[in-house]
């Protein structure tokens, strides 16, 4: 990323600070879920140690028993969830659920197992804006059972995605995956468990890049910074490669 500079060109950051630690404003995150909640968790813990220079302004879900919805209100953050059964149609809750992630004026919407397909007409006006996590090295193996889908394609690896959210179910360009090896004798439990603990780390890691202004969607796809190649591939560090 280059240093940026005010009207006139006059450096933004004075001389000897940390790049950009003057001008930015921490991110701010609408997690959307649907359940457990360990995604929302992981970024909670990532922004209470400092890792992750963001903050959740909302978490909202289509299921007021989400757990993930008890860690938000636990952490003193705003947590609403609207029942689809109150819409006439997917493109009527999808209004209501957007107004109410609107009014919290985040910078991102981070889907962090989020179940429920988002109709297109509340994607296209916030398209660069909503980013979703996947159980999958996308494109393989889109939709549910991943894990499954893994086991019974016979791969030797598995992962999780970051993508952009496109009206394409689980199709968005992706930003970055997590890679980890099929096992002998793996089943859905342990092959979801080995991909999870990568998760976590995975959209931490492409958070913070967000939050260092460094991701742009673009026509012909995925901009990371001074034009990294795509999809980022997180190590065994939790940094990208
Ligand atoms: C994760 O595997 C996520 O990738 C998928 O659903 C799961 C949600 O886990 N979409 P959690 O609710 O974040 O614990």
């Amino acid at each position: 990323m280059g240093t940026r500079t005010r009207e006139g060109g006059r450096p933004a950051v004075p001389a000897g600070a940390p790049a950009d630690a003057a001008t930015r404003t921490p991110l701010r995150l609408a997690v959307l879920v649907s359940g457990r909640g360990s995604n929302l968790q992981a970024i909670l813990e990532a922004i209470a140690r400092g890792a992750l220079e963001a903050v959740v302004v909302g978490v909202f879900s289509d299921r007021a028993s989400a757990p993930a919805l008890q860690r938000a209100r636990e952490a003193g953050i705003p947590a609403q969830a609207l029942s689809p059964r109150d819409f006439v149609s997917r493109a009527a809750f999808d209004a209501a659920l957007f107004a109410a992630v609107d009014a919290t004026q985040p910078d991102l919407v981070v889907c962090a197992g989020y179940m429920r397909l988002i109709d297109a007409s509340a994607i296209a006006p916030r398209t660069g804006r909503i980013i979703n996590i996947h159980p999958s090295l996308l494109p393989a193996f889109k939709g549910l059972h991943t894990h499954r889908q893994a086991l019974a394609a016979g791969v030797a690896e598995h992962g999780a995605s970051v993508h952009f959210v496109t009206p394409e179910l689980d199709g968005g360009p992706v930003i970055a995956q997590a890679r980890v090896p099929v096992l002998p004798g793996d089943d859905e439990e342990t092959l979801s468990a080995r991909v999870l603990a990568r998760e976590h780390p995975l959209l931490v890691a492409t958070l913070r890049l967000f939050a260092g202004r460094a991701v742009t969607l673009r026509e012909d796809g995925v901009q990371i910074g001074d034009e990294r190649a795509v999809p980022l591939q997180l190590s065994c560090n939790n940094a990208f490669a």
